[in-house]
């Protein structure tokens, strides 16, 4: 069962950090937050050194006041426990809690989150403050609940204290129990790596090349993702028996974190923190990049851990540190597109980062609502009126759910080991954007879905089709549920180097696609990797698609057919292997398995679209221009469906509405053809 906040209603909060400005200035902040709509405020999440300015010394009478006073003006309060940011007296008296580099460099007071998971004073100081927190504020009014530390594993997400090799080493020993299973695992007999005591075994250390042993890697992220959910659970248990009536949650997601699992054994929902602004740092490659609206896929995979979430923090200007991620303002209308992009995808609270901005530190560049004149402003007026719409709309829209019939296979072994692992890691991250960007074009919901140990075939039949691009780690549990699926009706898609590594990362001896080559009907009989030195090939599409063409990118399986109903819908139509089969569909029970042998790009997907006859819920309803996104929630109470019409472009667009609908925005009755302003927003109620 997922975990998921249950709200009555939409609601806007707002991070606010008293400690940060003069007492005089509360009062005002709080009775202009009420003014703009704004009923939650997240608060405290880095002030250790307030609430501990010596080691064993507590003080909360600055955050007494300030909920407090909040509380009197009816805002509600999300606590955030302070852990992100040990004190400077502590990393100095105990500087082993202190992270360290591969390279043995060890962090220093200055930034934050330079803590390592598992040294035990750490946690032991971590604890105190927390249950000193907990005990204190359980019973204050205005709390509603807890965000454990902040974004955990962000700024880094690799730890090599000594703590860490040490945890390690423990960990390694509950899941091999000897040396030789270790051994066995790691690969070790190559290169002479063998481990003859468990003290000469380290999480990866500088070898040459920088090319540590791949398997030791896969186990080191798993162990990461092990230490941050077993320190988020040690102050998520102290929250739930002190404090039982508050939720707890953690905000973000991080790489080398399996965020289901954390959110399953510690949390009560995840929060996400979204800044789509980020594309303009770091744009997505390919043509026709999504940008901001590339955020839609994150929020795509919270919603795979909590169907209905918080956004703790939702970028609300320019962002920028001082020394480094330069990005521009919102434009006029982003700020309220990108916060009913996170209701959209299931959201029910969006709180803004930050109410003012920082006028000291490293984040003086980091824009909240507000510029350091503290004067309202076109973002001001932004917030109002999302805060005005939520007032009218957010009770019928809260709790209701986002609907797809595709989804987007993912899970964590693969994230971790592709990370390292050249030969698909890249193709995975590639093909998933191209797919993502293709049904967003297509206007056809999509889910993030991962694979767990407690997936079932059930679960996944609501699926009319699911894609795995390359899925290279692949177990026989997990083929044979796939298997399952297939044969109950569903349509899966598998590309290129699917299923030639076991959960080790080694690849057992056999012909590649491992557990699936039944299911899919074909053998890899040959294979070569196709890179900018060789262009890709060109692909000839039969049967279905008449004579289109398109490129085979990144990579090509070339396959051999191994059951005689196994078709082939496409063929490479050059160099060595032309003519040899690129992309064979296998009819299977009630459904169908698809094998592309390449990596899927834009026009790949487009095409494929057509083949697994999918088609938009619009389809017939609505004309909608490409840079609309269309996203669906579904209210079970009522049985009624949202439809969010998102306009990501700088440019009015318009759409064409087939049979009258109500837009809850406007309250006006939509027909024919209707323009949506730029970054405008239309919900219609269906
Ligand atoms: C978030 C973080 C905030 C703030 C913001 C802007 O990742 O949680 O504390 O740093 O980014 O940089």
């Amino acid at each position: 069962m997922k975990k998921s906040f249950q709200a009555d209603t939409l609601q806007l909060g707002v991070c606010y950090y008293p400690e940060h400005w003069p007492e005089s200035l509360w009062e005002d902040d709080y009775r202009r937050m009420r003014d703009l709509g704004i009923s939650v405020i997240r608060v405290a999440e880095f002030a250790w050194t307030i609430f501990e300015p010596e080691e064993g010394i507590f003080s909360f009478q600055l955050f007494d006041k300030a909920l407090d006073l909040a509380h009197r003006y009816g805002l509600s309060v999300v606590f955030g426990t302070p852990t992100a940011t040990p004190p400077a007296w502590l990393t100095h008296k105990y500087p082993e809690v202190l992270n360290v580099r591969r390279d043995g460099v060890q962090y220093q007071h200055g930034q934050r989150r330079h803590y390592n998971y598992n040294a035990p004073i750490y946690r032991e100081l971590s604890a105190r403050v927390v249950t000193k927190l907990a005990e204190h504020y359980r019973h204050h009014p205005a709390i509603i609940g807890w965000q454990i530390d902040n974004e955990i594993n962000c700024e880094t997400n690799v730890f090599y204290s000594e703590a860490d090799h040490e945890a390690f080493r423990k960990w390694l020993k509950q899941r091999y129990q000897t040396l030789d299973a270790l051994n066995r695992a790691w690969g070790t007999v190559f290169w002479s790596q063998t481990y003859t005591a468990w003290e000469q075994v380290h999480l990866s250390r500088p070898t040459v090349s920088n090319s540590p042993n791949p398997h030791q890697l896969l186990d080191e992220n798993r162990f990461i993702s092990d230490s941050a959910i077993s320190y988020v659970k040690l102050q998520a248990d102290i929250l739930h028996r002190v404090a039982p009536h508050h939720f707890v949650t953690t905000n973000g997601l991080f790489g080398h974190l399996d965020s289901h699992k954390m959110t399953q054994e510690a949390l009560d929902f995840l929060s996400y923190d979204s800044y789509p602004n980020f594309a303009t740092i770091w744009p997505d490659e390919g043509p026709l990049p999504l940008l901001d609206r590339k955020w839609s896929w994150s929020l795509s995979v919270v919603r795979d851990i909590s169907p209905n979430f918080w956004v703790m923090e939702q970028q609300a200007g320019p962002g920028g540190w001082v020394n480094r991620m330069a990005a521009p303002s919102p434009k006029p209308g982003q700020l309220r597109l990108w916060t009913y992009q996170s209701i959209a995808h299931g959201a029910d609270v969006v709180s803004y980062f930050r109410w003012r901005t920082a006028t000291m530190g490293t984040e003086i560049y980091w824009h909240g609502i507000h510029d350091y004149s503290n004067l309202p402003n076109r973002r001001t007026a932004e917030v109002q009126r999302v805060g005005d719409e939520f007032a009218r709309v957010g009770g019928l829209i809260a709790g209701s759910t986002y609907v797809a019939k595709v989804g987007i296979l993912r899970d964590y072994a693969n994230e971790w080991d592709g990370e390292f692992d050249e030969w698909y890691g890249p193709l995975a991250r590639r093909s998933e954007a191209a797919w993502f960007k293709s049904l967003q074009h297509h206007h056809i919901p999509v889910d993030a879905v991962y694979l767990q140990t407690d997936t079932t075939a059930a679960h996944l039949k609501q699926y009319q089709v699911l894609v795995w691009p390359h899925a290279a780690i692949l177990s026989d549990e997990t083929a044979t549920l796939l298997t399952e699926y297939v044969s109950q009706g569903g349509s899966l898609v598998f590309g290129c180097r699917t299923g030639y590594k076991d959960e080790t990362g080694q690849c057992p001896m056999r012909p590649m696609p491992g557990p699936v080559a039944k299911v899919c009907g074909v053998e890899v009989a040959d294979f070569t990797l196709i890179d900018k030195r060789h262009p890709g090939t060109p692909l000839f599409w039969v049967a279905e698609m008449g004579d289109g063409e398109t490129y085979a990118d990144g990579f090509n399986d070339i396959l051999r057919l191994s059951a005689p109903d196994t078709e082939v819908l496409a063929r490479y139509r050059s160099t060595w292997y032309e003519g040899e089969p690129a992309l064979t569909r296998r009819r299977v029970g009630l459904g169908t398995a698809y094998y592309y042998g390449a990596a899927f790009n834009y026009d790949v997907v487009a095409s494929m679209l057509g083949i697994l006859e999918l088609k938009s819920p619009a389809d017939g309803i609505l004309d909608l221009p490409r840079d609309v996104e269309l996203a669906i929630r579904h209210q079970s109470k009522t049985t009624e469906s949202f439809w969010f019409l998102l306009n990501y472009a700088d440019t009015p667009q318009t759409i064409n509405v087939r049979q009258p609908y109500q837009d809850l925005l406007s309250n006006q009755t939509l027909q024919g053809s209707v323009a949506i302003e730029p970054h405008g927003v239309v919900i219609l109620r269906r």
